[in-house]
């Protein structure tokens, strides 16, 4: 399956999936990567790895892009064949444009366990809130922000000295297992979707 790849920082899940991929533990062909971000690590790695890949203009506010742009957003990953967006830190809202043009086949991973701590710095809201497990999500994107049914998740406990910094290394090391893993189940299509929940097949 051919895969965009949409990050607006360092790309440290964008490794895991071209890890996986280059071992051949996920059967998917990562054809372009774009960011927001012009200078943003995720952009140089693709570089180096010989990914195209796009800086693409967000416009002008900050967390979401104009009709206009997200359409652009469109034109490319179809231009270059992507079957499934994967959202790898990218920090802005989904809209209409790419929801319609690519239903259901938008994945994101989020770094709590939802549906707690939706929204920003989810890590930094677990450690003020006082959880004593906190983890990562990998869903389908809908119109809400960090909703839409639950793939996958992995748990990791918070220890009562953590930094909100401390827990987020521990949750990146369970998003680095996870993603890949859920990509492949999408990609292998064993699951089907009933009231919203997955209901895995096999
Ligand atoms: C991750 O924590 C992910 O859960 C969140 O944004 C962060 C991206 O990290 N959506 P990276 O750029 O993949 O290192």
């Amino acid at each position: 399956m051919k895969i965009g790849v949409l990050g607006s920082g360092k790309g440290s899940n964008f490794d895991a999936i071209y890890e996986a991929a280059e071992s051949s533990l996920l059967d998917v062909d990562i054809t372009v990567v774009i960011s927001d971000v012009e200078n943003s690590l995720i952009l140089k790695k693709a570089k180096e790895r010989g990914i195209k890949s796009f800086y693409m203009c967000p416009g002008k506010h900050k967390t979401w892009l104009e009709p206009d742009i997200e359409k652009e957003y469109v034109n490319v990953l179809r231009e270059n064949g992507v079957e499934l967006i994967v959202l790898a830190g990218f920090m802005r809202v989904i809209k209409d444009p790419l929801l319609l043009a690519f239903p259901g086949k938008i994945v994101n991973i989020h770094p709590s366990l939802l549906p707690s701590f939706r929204g920003l710095k989810a890590w930094e809201q677990a450690v003020t809130y006082g959880v004593k497990y906190a983890g990562c999500t990998v869903h389908f994107v809908e119109k809400d922000v960090d909703t839409g049914p639950i793939i996958c998740q992995a748990v990791v406990p918070v220890n009562s000295d953590d930094t909100p910094e401390d827990l987020h290394k521990r949750i990146q090391v369970e998003e680095h297992r996870i993603y890949p893993q859920a990509i492949d189940l999408v990609v292998k299509g064993n699951m089907r979707i009933e009231n919203r929940k997955i209901i895995l097949t096999e």
